[in-house]
């Protein structure tokens, strides 16, 4: 049974208040907060348990080796892959979208082919494919959201030409939430031989993932915004696209053999892990993806739905507030404006005064601000410990606002 009076214990900073008031967090779609086991994960790995991994031959750092190891079948759980080679430990999304970018994109793209993006992409997911425009004459082409906030593969398969060799997608938009039809672009980006890749950056922590079933060809996620530590992440790389990719960072873990003048490489995934990894962050990781899975994620998806529906129903009748992304299925993240120009800075820090933490910025997004005509927008997103109440509060800070600032 899922009760978030329960899940709210297991977090020990939303004790804490802020500026003198019960802290409300809502910046979860920047980096959500920490419980207690992921916490206290890290302390025993640092404690106790802590050596460097895949080296040594001692006690601790078979131990640390284990531990370290294990999360990957963790990972691989978590997003439906078939085999743990086909996960990548990398130090969050834009490490991974940045080894797609290199380790494919520089072995099989030449000048003039094409990528296909949205222009809601974070930047994370828009500046390597730029790199490949900047180093090889790389075409990219935008897909727009339509008017409601949703980007439609139709629109996506309207750009595709016999020069399109990937297409690069957001799971779920950090600004709007519209969710993106993976299953079907994968389908009809198969029949096209054109490869996927997919920033789960946000999906991943709103609703239940499963590679296998959507079949696309990389999946990137990040740690930090799935309850665990800084600097912890996954790609999900497809089997299918092993040979066709060359390795990213050279060092040690990642090479077979060195010799003076030549280098043999690891198999896939520690191919493309060199040097000594986030040992004790993908350890907190790992802990933060059990947690995950003792709440439920279909749960965890549920309590959200059920907020995101009250707050776009009270959002809606705030006539001063203009949603971006006001979609009926989405995930529970919120990017708005006041109709009356008040700049979305000045909003954060007034309801901060009342302990409530959103987000104010371009959110990594200038393309779809460009889009939308706009420098910045506020942004309220939801984890599995908010509540109903807290709904109330941030509501309150935002009328609050809308009094003194207009
Ligand atoms: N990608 C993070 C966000 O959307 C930082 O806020």
């Amino acid at each position: 049974m899922f009760n978030v009076d329960e899940i709210r214990k297991e977090f020990p900073i939303l004790k804490e208040k802020i500026n003198g008031k019960d802290l409300c967090y809502l910046d979860n779609g920047a980096s959500a907060q920490k419980p207690r086991v992921v916490i206290d994960s890290m302390v025993k790995a640092y404690e106790l348990e802590y050596a460097n991994v895949h080296r040594g031959l001692h006690h601790l750092s078979n131990l640390a080796t284990e531990n370290f190891e294990i999360v990957r079948e963790k990972i691989r759980r978590f997003l439906g892959a078939k085999s743990e080679n086909e996960i990548v430990f990398t130090s969050g999304s834009t490490e991974a979208l940045n080894l797609v970018s290199y380790s494919w994109g520089i072995n099989n793209l030449r000048k003039g082919d094409e990528i296909i993006l949205s222009v809601a992409e974070h930047h994370s997911n828009i500046v390597p494919w730029h790199f490949l425009r900047e180093r090889q004459g790389v075409v990219l082409k935008w897909v727009e959201p339509r008017e409601d906030g949703q980007i439609y593969v139709e629109d996506i398969l309207l750009k595709v030409s016999e020069k399109t060799k990937m297409i690069a997608i957001t799971h779920m938009s950090n600004v709007l939430g519209c969710i993106v039809d993976i299953k079907r672009l994968c389908i009809e980006a198969r029949k096209r031989n054109i490869v996927t890749v997919v920033d789960g950056s946000q999906a991943a922590v709103h609703m239940p993932i499963n590679v296998y079933d959507l079949d696309c060809d990389f999946y990137a996620i990040t740690g930090h915004k799935l309850y665990g530590p800084s600097s912890s992440g996954a790609l999900f790389v497809a089997e299918r696209r092993f040979d066709e990719m060359i390795p990213f960072h050279g060092g040690g873990a990642m090479i077979k053999s060195v010799t003076f003048d030549s280098v043999t490489y690891n198999t896939p995934p520690l191919k493309f892990e060199a040097g000594t990894p986030g040992i004790v962050p993908m350890i907190g990781f790992g802990a933060a993806l059990d947690f995950m899975a003792m709440v439920g994620i279909e749960e965890i998806h549920s309590h959200e739905e059920s907020l995101r529906s009250i707050l776009s129903d009270e959002l809606r009748s705030l006539d001063y507030i203009r949603m971006q992304g006001d979609l009926e299925k989405k995930g529970a993240i919120f990017s708005f404006i006041f109709s009356n120009q008040i700049h979305p800075h000045d909003v954060a820090t007034i309801v901060d005064q009342k302990g409530v933490a959103i987000r104010a910025g371009h959110h990594c997004c200038e393309p779809l601000m460009k889009h939308y005509g706009v420098g910045a927008t506020c942004r309220a997103s939801f984890a599995m410990y908010n509540t109903v109440k807290e709904i109330e509060v941030f509501l309150n800070a935002l009328r609050l606002s809308h009094e003194l600032l207009s």
